[in-house]
């Protein structure tokens, strides 16, 4: 066993098509370049200490986060009282960007490099380990955090029964500027919020499920064919069609009001909604978007493309 090891794990984007993704309709999402760095040894004493943006938690003093971590590193035959563990976050916390299943991603790599284990091992029992610790934070997830975060570049992501159908797709660099607006709820709270619209109006929340479906095999080949126009459109359209299931806030529309007011080609929540983040797709060198959405809170820049992309 070695005595000390890092790992990294990414955050995501959502780009179409998220809770509609939860009942099997595909989604469309990006890894971030950036997320989450873990450190890990054996320790006596063991601490387990999570720096991010915001400041620093302990996460021994957290129920939620130790219960996550102790199923996490449970297929490593590995206990959060027997090590030290910290994780540097590049992103926010709770706002939308996969911060837990970066965590997750990450700190399962660490324990699988801890224990030596050779890289096929790794990737299934990362992946067993990464599902039950998210489960605490999603309740019912569809695992696209997960693959974001182990995995690079845009791609499709259709939950099956048979397991996840996980398409690369080749996108052009183009700048994306995302805004955090509010507080963010719970992810497992907003989830649960649409499984409860949808066991109240069940006709129509398939139906707009199957149009969040429409909006993401569009978008995916908008993306891939650098129609930006089409994209932001699109965006714009999924934004409306996460109205409709309940999951935007006043705040949240504003935001994407003043981002489309400011030169953004399309503007729309990424992750659960209910608070946390938008994402707007960016002109190339039109400052007046990132001016805009610093009246909301934090904004974040990104140049995103996907695997092989010609840029
Ligand atoms: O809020 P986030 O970034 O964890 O995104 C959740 C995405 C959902 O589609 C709402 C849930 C899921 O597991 O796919």
């Amino acid at each position: 066993m070695r005595a000390n090891v890092t790992a990294t794990g990414q955050g995501k984007l959502i780009v179409f098509g998220e809770h509609a993704v939860v009942y099997g309709r595909p989604a469309v999402a990006c890894s971030l370049p950036t997320g989450a760095r873990a450190t890990l040894q054996r320790a006596a004493t063991p601490r387990w200490v999570i720096e991010h943006p915001g400041g620093l938690i302990d996460a021994n003093a957290d129920a939620d986060i130790l219960k996550a971590g102790n199923l996490l590193l449970e297929p490593f035959g590995l206990c959060a009282d027997e090590l030290d563990i910290r994780i540097e976050m590049s992103i926010p916390l709770g706002a939308g960007l996969g911060s837990s299943a970066a965590m997750a991603v990450a700190v399962a790599r660490g324990a699988a490099r801890l224990l030596d284990l050779n890289e096929a091992d790794t990737e299934q029992r990362v992946s067993r380990a990464v599902i039950a610790s998210e489960s605490v934070f999603h309740g019912k997830a569809s695992g696209i955090d997960q693959q974001a975060a182990m995995g690079s570049g845009f791609f499709t992501f259709r939950k099956t029964d048979s397991g996840p159908v996980v398409d690369p797709l080749k996108v052009d660099a183009h700048r994306w500027v995302v805004a955090r607006v509010a507080p963010s709820k719970s992810t497992a709270a907003m989830v649960q919020s649409v499984a409860d619209r949808r066991e109240r109006l069940p006709e129509v929340t398939e139906s707009l499920f199957d149009d969040f479906a429409h909006t993401s095999e569009m978008g995916a080949r908008a993306l891939t064919a650098g129609a930006w126009d089409v994209v932001g459109e699109l965006m714009n359209v999924n934004q409306g069609l996460l109205e409709a299931i309940g999951v935007s806030t006043p705040e949240l529309e504003a935001a994407c009001t003043a981002a489309n007011q400011s030169g953004a080609l399309g503007a729309k929540i990424t992750g659960a909604g209910g608070g946390g983040c938008i994402l707007a797709l960016a002109q190339d060198d039109d400052d007046r978007l990132v001016d805009a959405l610093g009246e909301y809170g934090d904004v974040f820049e990104f140049t995103l493309a996907g695997r092989n992309s010609t840029t």
